[in-house]
């Protein structure tokens, strides 16, 4: 067995594997690639896995859950789309490349981006504290995960503007507080599913509201709500497999279980970055990712020596982005401890023999 530290598409649990394996062939008489989205047997997939996403999360009434195209790339648009009101301005919290992005997005959109906070003075090693926000603004954006350069909200951010969060990298790692939020969205291919479908989760109210004169029918997220997903061909394949990636997290727990077992690996992990003379975490201590760990080597001679050490220990996806160096430990819900303890037990090793 290969132990995915990758960022993503990532490792997903091996039973959902091997179940949607099973449907490739025959789902219901049909394989779940040529079944009809409109078959009572698809309907009712898309059923399921939205009512289990609100399960999970425990998302009050009033909400929607969707699912779309279009990856959270697409989100970046479609969140500042839908959240347009009077004011036109924005305000971003700038914790790197995936928040660059949605804030560029929204200058497409017709906004003034406004950033009330930023950590781009140290390379986003950290998570801007002293927010600066514009209580005029139409919404405040943030990332909850910055999955290159391993930071995290651990507190998500207050304020009286609508909240809009880009969940994408641990939506389903943590409990959150679905309340708080106006507009959640997430890529499918950390910790629910195969890449092919973002989740939005919507206060009703937020719907039909935008002032922006463009508005394409498909990036309305009233149309989708009011189509409970169904307003064109979904992604059938990826909702499939992140309903049973869905089902396999409720039956171990649900996301409570599953902030416990993040949390132990990321302890195991960090513990071992900090006693380990040979490597140094690149993120403050305070802010540090559960999902994302960066690190980097202390002696930059012998990381050749280490990539091929992991490489040849069955350890796949340990190479830093390229905007961090070093080395990037992504570990999403289904990576086991054991697979963690495996590149622990490999630190340690490669650290005595130096
Ligand atoms: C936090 C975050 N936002 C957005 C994206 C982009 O997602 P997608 O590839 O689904 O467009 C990623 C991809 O890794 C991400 O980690």
């Amino acid at each position: 067995m290969k132990h995915n530290f990758g960022a993503g598409p990532c490792i997903l649990p091996q039973e959902v594997f091997q179940e949607a394996s099973r449907s490739v062939v025959d789902f219901n008489g049909l394989s779940i690639l040529e079944v009809s989205h409109r078959h009572k047997d698809f309907v009712a997939v898309m059923d399921e896995a939205t009512d289990l996403v609100k399960k999970a999360l425990h998302v009050p009434d009033g909400y929607s859950v969707i699912f779309l195209q279009g990856g959270a790339s697409l989100g970046f648009l479609v969140s500042a789309l839908n959240m347009m009101r009077e004011s036109k301005k924005a305000s971003y919290i700038n914790t790197g490349t995936w928040s660059k992005k949605a804030m560029t997005e929204a200058k497409k959109a017709g906004f003034e981006v406004l950033e009330a906070g930023s950590s781009s003075d140290t390379n986003f090693n950290y998570i801007p504290k002293n927010l600066n926000i514009d209580e005029s603004a139409d919404f405040l954006h943030f990332t909850s995960n910055n999955t290159i350069f391993g930071t995290q909200f651990k507190e998500m951010p207050t304020t009286s503007l609508p909240l809009v969060c880009d969940m994408s990298s641990d939506i389903f790692s943590r409990e959150i507080n679905v309340a708080d939020f106006d507009l959640i969205y997430a890529g499918a291919q950390k910790n629910m599913g195969p890449a092919g479908t973002t989740l939005y989760i919507v206060k009703d109210e937020v719907l039909g509201k935008s002032t922006s004169a463009f508005m394409p029918t498909y990036l309305d997220l009233k149309t989708h709500a009011d189509k409970e997903s169904m307003f064109n061909t979904p992604p059938v394949f990826s909702v499939y497999a992140s309903m049973l990636n869905l089902r396999h997290l409720i039956t171990n727990g649900g996301v409570k279980s599953a902030q416990a077992r993040n949390e132990a690996k990321a302890a195991l992990l960090y513990d071992e970055i900090d006693n380990n003379p040979m490597f140094e975490g690149t993120v403050a201590k305070e802010d540090r990712s559960n999902m994302n760990v960066t690190f980097l080597m202390n002696d930059e001679s012998r990381i050749d020596e280490f990539n091929a050490l992991w490489q040849k220990n069955d350890i796949v996806g340990l190479k830093g982005h390229r905007s961090v160096g070093g080395f990037r430990a992504s570990m999403y819900n289904a990576l086991p401890i054991e697979s963690v303890q495996v590149l622990v037990t490999l630190m340690k090793d490669f650290s005595n023999k130096g």
